[in-house]
């Protein structure tokens, strides 16, 4: 079996983060999204991997797989031109996968557990398609499936405004060949797009097994910047116990579970975990509230920030207090003098600022 990982796409909700970076390669914990669903795949037994993979960002995905450790893994990159769709991801895969079974996984998405129970049953079973669904409150927002008798799918809705059930479509799905088939049936929906639900729609038409595979733990997709904080929490959240690698000085108080990564200093501060602080970062005279991820070669100087994720080599002083903030890399953020209160700015296109 082969897995192929969607990492193509615009990430128009995350700019402006991801005009420089792909939000697949945004740190959750300090840790890219892409990882946590190559080390699921890896843990499932799934060495053959093939990539999705944009223009724009495709070459930064690629190196920061490639020095991953994933020893195991044998990556095969494939670039989409366009991002015409999920479909059409598969579509542009197709001589990599070949007529194996294989799983597709976004990205982009987090769940709270492996998939290898997910395999088993699609192994066991052998239907034509197994998806992973998990129950949502709002699954208007989702494409959502009915379900008949036995796990079978009968049906497939996209954003439906009146949901036959609260199951939607988690970004992880098991396949056999005849997802091809499916694929070169379907046309392109109102968006412009090749959408798999159209093709897993397909499967069920052309009167082959659908089934589901209900999640019972946690799924998050990190489309947006909410989301990016709350994948942050659960994901710390998950934290078993404090590692100290770094120099914590005799000024400065450790409570919850908290890692220190290698070379990092704290002077004089306090944390309170779950939080993580990355290799050779200085935090000093600082308070850093549960739920925050520092990248690494970040500055925190006499500021206090709570519930965030900052990416690398950013730089923060004498901020009374920032929350629920997503910061990108080698970015400065600063008190102005109390004489002058202006504001002074200089932050890319797309980018929110609230004060
Ligand atoms: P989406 O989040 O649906 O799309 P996007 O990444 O373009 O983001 P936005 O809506 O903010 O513009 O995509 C889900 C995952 O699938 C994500 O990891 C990107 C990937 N993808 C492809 O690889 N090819 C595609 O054609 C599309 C649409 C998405």
């Amino acid at each position: 079996m082969k897995g192929l990982i969607l990492s193509g796409g615009k990430g128009t909700r995350l700019r402006p983060l991801t005009h420089s970076l792909p939000k697949q390669l945004v740190s959750v914990a300090n840790k890219p999204i892409i990882y946590y669903v190559v080390e699921n795949l890896l843990e499932a037994g799934i060495e053959d991997i093939g990539v999705i993979i944009a223009p724009e960002t495709g070459e930064e995905i690629k190196r920061s797989l490639l020095e991953g450790g994933f020893q195991r893994v044998k990556f095969t990159f494939i670039l989409q031109e366009e991002p015409l769709g999920l479909a059409h991801a598969v579509k542009t895969a197709s001589r990599f996968l070949g007529d194996e079974d294989f799983v597709m996984y976004l990205g982009d998405n987090l769940i709270g557990s492996g998939i290898k129970d997910f395999v088993e049953e699609f192994r066991r079973t052998a239907p034509s398609a197994l998806i992973l669904l998990k129950e949502v409150e709002n699954p208007h927002l989702f494409g959502v499936a009915e379900l008949g008798e036995g796990g079978r799918i009968l049906r497939l809705v996209e954003k439906p405004r009146v949901p036959p059930s609260n199951l939607a479509l988690v970004g992880v799905y098991l396949f056999s060949p005849e997802i091809h088939r499916a694929i070169d049936r379907i046309k392109p929906s109102w968006r412009g797009e090749l959408e798999i639900t159209d093709a897993i729609q397909e499967l069920i038409n052309m009167g082959l097994e659908v089934r589901a595979h209900i999640l019972q733990r946690w799924w998050l997709d990190t489309g947006k910047k909410d989301d990016m904080l709350e994948a942050n929490r659960v994901v710390l959240d998950q934290l078993q116990e404090t590692i100290l690698l770094g120099d914590v000085d005799e000024n400065s108080s450790i409570k919850g579970r908290v890692v220190v990564e290698e070379g990092a200093r704290i002077i004089g501060s306090k944390i309170r975990g779950p939080a993580v602080i990355g290799k050779n970062t200085v935090v000093e005279n600082s308070f850093i509230g549960p739920y925050t991820s520092i990248g690494k070669g970040c500055s925190i100087r006499n500021s206090c920030v709570e519930y965030s994720v900052i990416l690398p080599e950013t730089e923060i002083l004498d901020v009374e207090r920032m929350e629920e903030s997503l910061v990108g890399r080698r970015a400065s953020i600063r008190k102005g003098s109390e004489v002058n209160r202006a504001l002074k700015v200089m932050i890319g296109d797309d980018s929110s600022l609230e004060i």
